[in-house]
C-alpha cells in the first residue's frame, strides 16, 4: 500500500507541514509506504487557457499526475485561507484536471487534513477540498484530520501531543487503509 502526502503550504515554518510529518508516522504504523512531496517542486503557472493552448499542460502537472497514478492513497494537508483552500492547491488541482478527471486516474483514495492556529481546525477548507475532489469523481475518506490550536498540538519531536488528535490521526490512517484494501 503506497500513500502520497503533500501540504497545500510551501512555507518553511508551516504548521501543515508539521501535521504532514506527524501523519506520515501514523500512516507508516498503519502499513503504508509513504512518499512525501512538496508542491514547491511542482511549480505551475496560474491556469490560463491561452497559456495552455501555447504550451500544453506543465511538465510538473504531468509528473504530479504520475504520482497520483502510482499511489493507492493521496493525502492533502492544507491550510485554510479566508474560509477556503489556498490558491496554490486549487491551481494545482485545476491543472491536474486538464489531464483527466480524478476518476480517470488509477483512482487513489483521498484523505484530507488541515492544521490551523485557531480552534476551528480548517473545517471550511477541508469541506471545500472534499467537495472539489468528490465532484471530480474522487473517492474521499469521510473522516478528516483537522487539528486546531496548533501552538500546543505538537511535541518538540514533531509528534501529535493531544490524545484526541492522536486518536483522530489513527482513525484517519486506519480508515485509509481499510478503503484501499476494499478497492483491492
Ligand atoms: C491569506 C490568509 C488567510 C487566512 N485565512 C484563515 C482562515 O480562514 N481560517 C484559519 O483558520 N486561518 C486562516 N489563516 C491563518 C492560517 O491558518 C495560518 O497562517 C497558518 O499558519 C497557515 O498554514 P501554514 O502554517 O501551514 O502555512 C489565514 C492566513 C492567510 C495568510
Amino acid at each position: 500500500m503506497k500513500a502520497l502526502i503533500f501540504s497545500g503550504s510551501t512555507r518553511s515554518g508551516s504548521i501543515n507541514r508539521k501535521l504532514t510529518g506527524a501523519l506520515i508516522l501514523k500512516l507508516e504504523d498503519a502499513g503504508f509506504e509513504v512518499t512525501q512531496i512538496s508542491l514547491s517542486d511542482y511549480d505551475m503557472p496560474i491556469y490560463n487557457g491561452d497559456w495552455e493552448d501555447k504550451h500544453g499542460a506543465p511538465e510538473s502537472a504531468k509528473k504530479l499526475a504520475a504520482h497520483f497514478k502510482s499511489h493507492d492513497a493521496v493525502i492533502i494537508v492544507s491550510p485554510e485561507y479566508n474560509g477556503g483552500l489556498p490558491g496554490l492547491l486549487k491551481n494545482t488541482i485545476d491543472w491536474l484536471t486538464r489531464l483527466g478527471d480524478m476518476k480517470h486516474y488509477h483512482s487513489p483514495v483521498f484523505g484530507i487534513a488541515s492544521c490551523t492556529p485557531g480552534a476551528m481546525s480548517g473545517i471550511m477548507c477541508m469541506r471545500q477540498i472534499n467537495y472539489i475532489l468528490g465532484r471530480l469523481g474522487g473517492e474521499v475518506l469521510p473522516v478528516q484530520c483537522g487539528v486546531g490550536n496548533a501552538g500546543d498540538a505538537f511535541t518538540d519531536d514533531g509528534l501529535l501531543a493531544r490524545d484526541n488528535d492522536i486518536k483522530l490521526a489513527e482513525k484517519f490512517a486506519d480508515g485509509l487503509k481499510t478503503r484501499v484494501a476494499r478497492k483491492g
